[in-house]
């Protein structure tokens, strides 16, 4: 074994100054986002005052944009913008440019305001991830930009209800993630894309398109519009006059049907609506936990509060649910889900069988309405991310505690990926989804929901949406490939490690330089390449007995987060590697022998083995 000296490091003026600055709740958010909104505040005419009171950016807390109205953010807790949601606002100006320093949006919805002038021509460098985008019903004018179409992850895209001139670029044919493409009620012109029979387009009530469904064919098309023109001519002032009405009426009717949003302090107005259906049962996995019904679950999280949230994520929002008796419960209400009540509880029953030490236990479901609530164990010591990253600054985990969360989750991990029938990727790995038990061992939650939220990829495992998962945690190979594979959920798992080992966040690096822009896994590789690995490490775990596990440690994670899938190693070799630093704790008990039955990555193995001699 190589022999690692670790050089022990005082603490320097500058990390005690940083400590002080996170003890008094130094932002970590990306100042980024919060110069994005304030720009944009300050670009639109906002003449029914909704941002001016809303975004008020005099306290800046960390998330605090989370809360203005409109902003959806990744993490409830960190200010960095996932959507942005400012329709039937009356907002007047220009499209806002600023949009491009929200580095992270995925969805755009400027939808019923009075915007105007062109859409950019650079619109794609502006909002190069988004996959929902919305300017219907403004006053937008001029081309359809061509650049649209390098925005590859677009899934809807609608345009409607403008003044848009010219053609509709074709390229808009290619993009390979379109489901829904709405132009009509503009002026376009010209040949229409040819898309994919799954796209849904409505191309209505414009000048001249040809070529498309339910449009004329382009050559006859044009001989007719000559025609039309003519007699338009004459009877103008007739057809004009009708058309206007209609086009008003149209407003009119789009107007009256988007309420505006209903002030819900608590948030639960969807559990209100399940009234009806209090009588419903809760399917129990676990004969030992009484009977339940979905009125008893409102009872325990009181109607769905707000208050009782501990917990959100691209899956759905996680309540505390307290029993009659005390027993404390997790519930978490499934993010909409397009799978048939069928689909679902076929789903239900493989994912109540699967069961190890370190998954979080599936008690039971319930279905109510449209509705999907699903039943945990309750996880004392909450997420990994929170012990890791608190609030007030510092995390009270030591190096033993950090070991084992990191035996135990890649053990977790390791099962589903080698041992579970079937076998799951789980695609959403963070320290968000480790939850820690009363004794802080680590239970992996979320598993198999991926799937569950996307019905569309039964078999292949493909991503929609460009949701790849948490930030900082993506696989590189995932934006050009677009599948999930056993090494992307290695990849993510070795950025947990590096978290745990360096006390980092996956995203920003207070550590690193001001200049330095990267992810963690980024700037790991920067120190690796000048040699400077062991400055990585988190100050406050080392000691001398346990320098050469640290050093250990971090060479596992460096090679989980390696840019090529094959070169990483399974995750029941990381489970091994990992056991094997610990093996002086005695950690764990129960030692269920995981057999890895990957063929293909058998070789890889033993590179693996004898790379550590
Ligand atoms: C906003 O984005 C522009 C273009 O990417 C960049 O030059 C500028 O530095 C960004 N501003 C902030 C405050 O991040
Ligand atoms: C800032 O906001 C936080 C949370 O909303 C609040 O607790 C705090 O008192 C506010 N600080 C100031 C100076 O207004
Ligand atoms: C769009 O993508 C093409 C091909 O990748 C590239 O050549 C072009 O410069 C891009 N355009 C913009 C505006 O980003
Ligand atoms: C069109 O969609 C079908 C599924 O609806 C898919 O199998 C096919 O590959 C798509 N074709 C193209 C060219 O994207």
């Amino acid at each position: 074994m190589v022999k690692m000296v670790l050089h022990s490091r005082i603490f320097s003026y500058h990390v005690v100054s940083f400590l002080l600055l996170i003890s008094c709740g130094m932002n970590y958010g990306t100042d980024t986002d919060i110069f994005c909104l304030q720009s944009i505040k300050d670009a639109l005419e906002d003449p029914n005052n909704y941002l001016k009171f809303s975004w008020d950016f005099n306290n800046k807390t960390e998330g605090f944009i989370c809360r203005f109205i409109g902003v959806e953010c990744w993490h409830p807790d960190e200010n960095r913008v996932l959507n942005l949601k400012l329709s039937n606002m009356g907002l007047k100006g220009q499209f806002p440019r600023a949009i491009q320093n929200c580095s992270s949006l995925t969805g755009l919805d400027l939808s019923i305001n009075k915007l105007s002038g062109t859409i950019p021509g650079d619109i794609s460098t502006l909002v190069p991830f988004v996959t929902s985008l919305d300017l219907s019903s403004n006053e937008f004018s001029g081309a359809i930009p061509v650049t649209l179409s390098n925005c590859t992850f677009l899934n809807s895209l609608r345009l409607d209800q403008n003044r848009l001139t010219g053609q509709i670029p074709l390229q808009f044919g290619i993009l390979p993630r379109l489901k829904t493409f709405s132009v009509s009620n503009n002026l376009l012109t010209g040949q229409v894309p040819s898309f994919n029979s799954s796209v849904s387009v409505n191309y209505a009530n414009n000048q001249g398109l040809c070529g498309g469904n339910g449009l004329g064919s382009c050559q006859a098309k044009n001989s007719k519009s000559n025609m039309a023109v003519i007699a338009g001519a004459a009877a103008g002032g007739v057809t004009l006059a009708a058309l206007g009405l209609a086009v008003g009426m149209l407003f009119f009717v789009r107007r009256v049907s988007v309420k505006k949003k209903e002030e819900d302090p608590e948030g639960n107005k969807w559990a209100r609506s399940l009234k009806g259906t209090k009588q419903i049962k809760v399917s129990m996995f676990e004969k030992s936990i009484s009977k339940m019904k979905l009125i008893d679950l409102m009872k325990a999280t009181n109607n769905f509060s707000n208050t009782n949230i501990i917990g959100s994520g691209r899956t759905g929002t996680v309540y505390k649910a307290v029993l009659g008796d005390g027993t404390t419960l997790m519930v978490k209400r499934l993010q909409e889900s397009q799978y048939t009540e069928k689909e679902f509880m076929s789903e239900m029953g493989t994912l109540g069988t699967v069961k190890h030490r370190n998954l979080v236990p599936l008690l039971g479901f319930c279905m109510a309405k449209k509705e999907r609530l699903l039943v945990y164990k309750n996880m004392s010591n909450g997420n990994l991310h929170d012990q890791l990253h608190p609030a007030d600054g510092v995390s009270t985990l030591d190096w033993t505690t950090r070991l084992k969360i990191a035996i135990g989750a890649a053990k977790g991990l390791a099962w589903l990926h080698h041992s579970c029938n079937p076998r799951i990727i789980h695609r959403n790995i963070s320290s968000k989804c480790i939850l820690l038990d009363a004794e802080f061992e680590p239970k992996i939650s979320d598993f198999g929901l991926a799937r569950l939220m996307n019905p569309i990829d039964t078999h292949l495992s493909t991503f929609v949406n460009g949701e790849f998962g948490d930030l900082g945690y993506v696989a590189p190979e995932y934006t050009r490939t677009l599948v999930a594979t056993p090494k992307g959920d290695v990849y993510s798992f070795g950025t947990v490690l590096l978290e745990l080992v360096t006390g980092e966040r996956p995203t920003n690096v207070a550590k690193a330089p001001e200049t330095f822009k990267g992810n963690l896994v980024e700037w790991i590789t920067e120190l690796t390449n000048k040699g400077k690995l062991h400055d990585a490490i988190d100050e406050s775990l080392v000691s001398k007995d346990v320098e050469s596990e640290l050093f250990q440690f971090l060479k596992i994670a460096c090679n989980c987060v390696l840019p090529t899938p094959k070169e990483r190693p399974t995750m029941f070799e990381v489970y091994q590697f990992l056991r094997a630093i610990g093996a002086r704790y005695n950690f764990t008990t129960d030692d269920e022998i995981l057999v890895p039955t990957d063929n293909g990555d058998a070789d890889n193995m033993e590179e693996l083995i004898v790379a550590r001699e």
